[in-house]
């Protein structure tokens, strides 16, 4: 029986697998994240308490040093618990804010901060809902007339070697950060300078030599035009060929901003309220800074806090709370407005980066979060904000139906930068652990027992424990099948399989509603081939290594009647709870033993 043959890299010295499996869940999405017993509230306690501590206490030496300058807001929501976007918040309002004139005193889940490069976001999400997959993978030059006629111009006098392809370049490209286009574009001001440290003369300080202002086109900041920042930026060198690495690229944004506007037909700054936020009910979520006095009332003001750079908004220039963020994350979960397929498509990675824990998609930054006490990998679709005073993060972890956010401001651009990834971490660390615990809680609760044939004549049944499996190299860690009977046949014959959540219940084109499809594995699995200490080969590399990360390798492989030997759908109540189990090759359905 295929299935339970071992891997030929299983030796007995295999012993420390990681449970990375099939990317996504081991288990059903936990759904209660707030209720006195839910381990996510806990945790979530615990992480405000430690907030509260250092924020008292100052102590030396926390990580959490800075905090007390930046005023912040973060929160957890769940496509499957409504309570977690109220409940579970932290705010901290530090004394700039709690003394200023203009706006809030006092932040909450309806406080207004500038959101910085998570704009980035909420433009591509606009763009998949207004633009076709051909007008995606339009050359630029065919979309902003402009760029044609620059295709061929360096900036004079560089004689650098290559000039951007704007025919190679298009929307989709710029979306994944893949396009290689110039990453600024513009000097934030109208000077020559981008990027260096405050106060930095490059004359003077870095011996370059002076270049007259004139140099940079006809647009020096972004108050120009759109013609004229297109003419201005068209020349200027790319950093990689289209589709070469990812670079990440304010310029890139605004571009994409205008193609946008450009194949719609419509400002940019009406395409968001009227694909997104009205349809959402995010009415404190603005392109720009918001105008009327209510909302600037409820916003964290600090200076620069306007923004009428129109032409930088889709790269930069929208402005949120955390309960918007928790509508916005919530209907991504939920495929809202977007097709559930096109979503689960649009929330992959197009390419990996130098490091193995972090990827990026259109324009996703996804870190791969790496469970401390079983090394499972899970990811996390991120898209960070970071600019001068605002800054946050929204983040997405689809195989728990959650997500959390963050935002927050400060004068003070050395703590904010710094603290804001510190808050982050803090957040991941204390809570993917919490959303992993309570799945797994729930599970046991909704799965676990013994499941029998309602025919008596028919000697079949199922048990299924939690974080039963007992194959030697396989992960521990799952819902499992611990026995399971048909006809009077001893199937496992005393080993046990791992379950994995493989197709939800409530899927528009899944097995259904109040169907839940599982695969059974008793692969051991890695999360990398180096990981694997794989040597029974005599090798370890990256062929033998594709043997360590065998679920997707095998998966269905093994078939009786059709069916996959794998797949065991269970029947569940409303409450996720499951009421029968049918393992697809016996055609037997089981009725679980109260
Ligand atoms: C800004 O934050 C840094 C880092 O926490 C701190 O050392 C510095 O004193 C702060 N500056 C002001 C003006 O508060
Ligand atoms: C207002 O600012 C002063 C110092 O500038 C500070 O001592 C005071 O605590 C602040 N007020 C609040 C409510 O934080
Ligand atoms: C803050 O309020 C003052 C008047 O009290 C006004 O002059 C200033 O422009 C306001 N700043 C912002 C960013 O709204
Ligand atoms: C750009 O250069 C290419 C190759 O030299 C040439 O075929 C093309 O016509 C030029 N495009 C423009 C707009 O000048
Ligand atoms: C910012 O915008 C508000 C509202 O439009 C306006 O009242 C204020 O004067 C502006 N502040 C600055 C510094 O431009
Ligand atoms: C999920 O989307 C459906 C439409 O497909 C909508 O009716 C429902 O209100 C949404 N639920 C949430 C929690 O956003
Ligand atoms: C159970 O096994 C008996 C004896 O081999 C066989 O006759 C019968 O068809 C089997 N029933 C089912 C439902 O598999
Ligand atoms: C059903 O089959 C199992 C496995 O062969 C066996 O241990 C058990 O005694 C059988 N039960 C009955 C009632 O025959």
């Amino acid at each position: 029986m295929h299935l339970l043959r071992r891997s030929i890299l299983l030796s007995p010295a295999v012993f420390f697998t990681i449970s990375a499996d099939n990317v996504g869940p081991t288990y059903p999405a936990p759904t209660d994240l707030t209720s006195d017993d839910s381990l996510v509230r806990k945790a979530w306690d615990e992480l405000s308490s430690s907030f509260d501590t250092y924020l008292e206490k100052k102590p030396n030496g926390s990580p959490l040093a800075g905090t007390e300058h930046v005023t912040f807001s973060s929160g957890l929501f769940s496509l499957h618990d409504p309570a977690a976007a109220p409940q579970l918040q932290y705010h901290y309002t530090a004394p700039e804010i709690a003394n200023s004139t203009n706006g809030t005193n006092h932040v909450d889940g309806d406080s207004i901060y500038g959101m910085a490069s998570v704009s980035k976001l909420f433009t591509v999400f606009t763009g998949l809902l207004e633009l076709t997959d051909a007008q995606w993978n339009t050359p630029l030059s065919d979309i902003i007339p402009g760029l044609a006629e620059y295709a061929n111009q360096t900036l004079e006098g560089s004689g650098l070697a290559y000039d951007t392809r704007w025919n190679e370049v298009t929307p989709w490209a710029l979306a994944n950060q893949m396009a290689g286009v110039a990453r600024q574009g513009l000097p934030a001001t109208d000077t020559l300078i981008s990027g260096f440290g405050p106060g930095v003369d490059p004359v003077a300080d870095l011996g370059l030599p002076p270049v007259p202002l004139s140099s940079l086109g006809p647009c020096i900041d972004l108050t120009c035009t759109e013609g004229d920042y297109v003419e201005s930026v068209s020349g200027q060198p790319p950093i990689f060929l289209p589709w070469t690495s990812p670079a990440y690229a304010n310029n890139g944004f605004i571009l994409l901003g205008i193609a946008i506007s450009k194949l719609t037909g419509k400002p940019i700054s009406k395409i968001y309220p009227e694909a997104v936020f009205e349809p959402l009910g995010m009415s404190s979520t603005f392109a720009g800074s918001p105008k009327k006095d209510a909302d600037i009332a409820k916003s964290v003001v600090l200076p620069y806090f306007n923004n009428t750079y129109e032409l930088a908004w889709p790269s930069g220039g929208l402005y949120s709370t955390i309960n918007d963020f928790a509508k916005f994350g919530t209907a991504l979960l939920n495929s809202t407005l977007l097709p559930a397929d096109l979503t689960r498509k649009w929330m992959k990675p197009s390419s990996h980066t130098a490091s193995l824990t972090y990827a990026v998609g259109a324009p996703w930054e996804i870190m791969r979060y790496i469970h401390p006490d079983t090394g499972k990998v899970t990811d996390i679709y991120t898209k960070s904000g970071d600019s001068g005073m605002y800054g946050g993060y929204l983040v997405l972890i689809p195989e728990y139906n959650a997500g959390f956010s963050l935002l927050d401001g400060s004068s003070n651009l050395t703590a904010r930068s710094t603290v804001q990834y510190v808050i982050a971490d803090y957040v991941a660390n204390a809570m993917v652990p919490a959303l992993e615990a309570q799945a797994a809680a729930e599970a046991k609760r909704k799965y676990a027992g013994t499941y029998v044939s309602e025919d008596p004549k028919l000697n079949s049944s199922l048990t299924i424990a939690i974080n039963g499996a007992t194959i030697p190299g396989t992960p521990a860690n799952a819902l499992s099948i611990t026995r399971w009977v048909s006809n009077g046949t001893d199937v496992l014959a005393g080993l046990s399989l791992r379950l994995l959540q493989s197709i939800p219940s409530g899927s528009a084109e899944g097995v259904g509603s109040g169907k839940v499809a599982f695969q059974a594995t008793d692969n051991p699995q890695f999360a990398s081939y180096t990981a694997s200490g794989a040597d029974s080969l005599g090798v370890i590399g990256p062929f033998t290594g594709q043997q360590t990360n065998y679920d997707w390798l095998v998966i269905d492989a093994t078939h009786y009647g059709g069916y996959g030997f794998n797949l065991f759908v269970f029947d569940v109540d409303t409450d996720g709870r499951a009421l029968r189990v049918r393992p697809a090759v016996t055609r037997a359905t089981l009725k679980r033993e109260a």
